[in-house]
């Protein structure tokens, strides 16, 4: 019965796994600095680890949002009676739940549309929201946001939530382009939900990303176990310190994988070899923090005019709405 409400469209190609993690490696780990994509720390360990780290008591974005989202949800729904709600990056879903609430208690909301990479987050979440909102469309889609959001056939005005700050693993480049897809797929009635980590005390910041219990340090190494299993590599995830760094002059949150030795890996399926230097950082994430000001004028210059913004009662973190222009 609940299968009725539910679907799963998986818009990959059949190769993305291999083919686009094979172009990230070679490009990443030949050039200096070394660096990787950090979508690849999500396997199902990856993203089991993930669901720790907002639980620790050192990573505070996830409550931090949480707080705003509990405290506007009714406002999103009275200002947008969306009727659709898009999630991008939905992992989980579990913050989605606080949205879900007053938007179907506004009785707007007909479908609940989420997008991630993972089929399985997505098999499981929706068939959990399909179980708790009786009468809610669920249309899973498997695919990278990052390619623009299918938006089309999606009933308006559509709420389109990127929640988490994962917007942070973008540069600043990559977000114009993130933004201006975006804005222009976008109708004049539909509206953009964005989590957004703010500029702190570097202290705070370096130890929600290297936690005293060493769940983020495993979550980073992860991603190594992720190439010795998809790419056959021969990495020794023990032979690389788990780093965090703040940026300054980017104002970002950046953790590395570092080589405690001079040590050579090999990627069998690349026929790479790549050598580390000892002390040599692989970058795994950028995780950049933002401010009211930049923040504004970064989505203007991407289509979109900023019409609310509201942070928690700490001023950790910002969940904005956003109109294109
Ligand atoms: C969910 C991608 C926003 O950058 O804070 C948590 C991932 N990395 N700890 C973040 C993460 C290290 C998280 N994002």
């Amino acid at each position: 019965m609940n299968e009725s409400r539910f679907t799963l469209d998986d818009r990959l190609p059949a190769d993305y796994f291999t083919s686009t993690l094979r172009a990230d490696v070679r490009h990443g780990l030949a050039e200096a600095p070394r660096s990787l994509p950090p979508k690849w720390f999500y396997d199902k360990h990856g993203s089991d680890l993930f669901e720790q780290i907002t639980r620790l008591p050192e990573y505070y974005p996830t409550r931090a949002e949480q707080e705003i989202l509990t405290r506007r949800a009714p406002e999103i729904a009275t200002l947008i009676r969306p009727a659709t709600l898009i999630e991008l990056g939905s992992g989980s879903s579990r913050k989605t739940r606080l949205l879900l609430d007053a938007l179907t208690a506004g009785g707007t909301l007909r479908r609940y549309a989420p997008l991630d990479v993972s089929a399985t987050a997505l098999e499981e979440a929706g068939q959990a929201i399909c179980r708790d909102y009786p009468g809610l469309e669920v249309a899973a889609t498997v695919a990278d946001f990052e390619s623009g959001p299918p938006l089309s056939d999606e009933p308006g005005p559509r709420l389109l939530a990127f929640l988490g700050s994962t917007v942070g693993n973008l540069d600043a480049e990559q977000r114009q382009v993130f933004y201006r897809t975006l804005s222009l797929a976008l109708s004049s009635d539909d509206v953009l939900l964005l989590g957004a980590d703010l500029v702190k005390d570097p202290a705070v910041l370096i130890r929600a990303y290297d936690d005293a219990a060493g769940v983020t340090a495993e979550f980073n190494r992860n991603v190594l176990h992720v190439l010795n299993r998809e790419l056959g590599a021969d990495f020794d995830p023990d032979a690389f310190e788990h780093v965090a760094v703040w940026n300054t002059e980017h104002e970002r949150m950046e953790m590395r994988l570092r080589s405690r030795t001079a040590q050579t890996v090999k990627v069998r399926d690349l026929d790479l070899s790549v050598d580390f230097g000892p002390g040599e950082d692989l970058r795994t994430e950028i995780s950049c923090k933002f401010r009211r000001e930049s923040l504004t004028a970064e989505l203007k210059a991407g289509g979109f005019t900023v019409r609310q913004w509201w942070t928690d009662s700490a001023d950790r973190f910002a969940l904005l709405l956003a109109v294109p222009t």
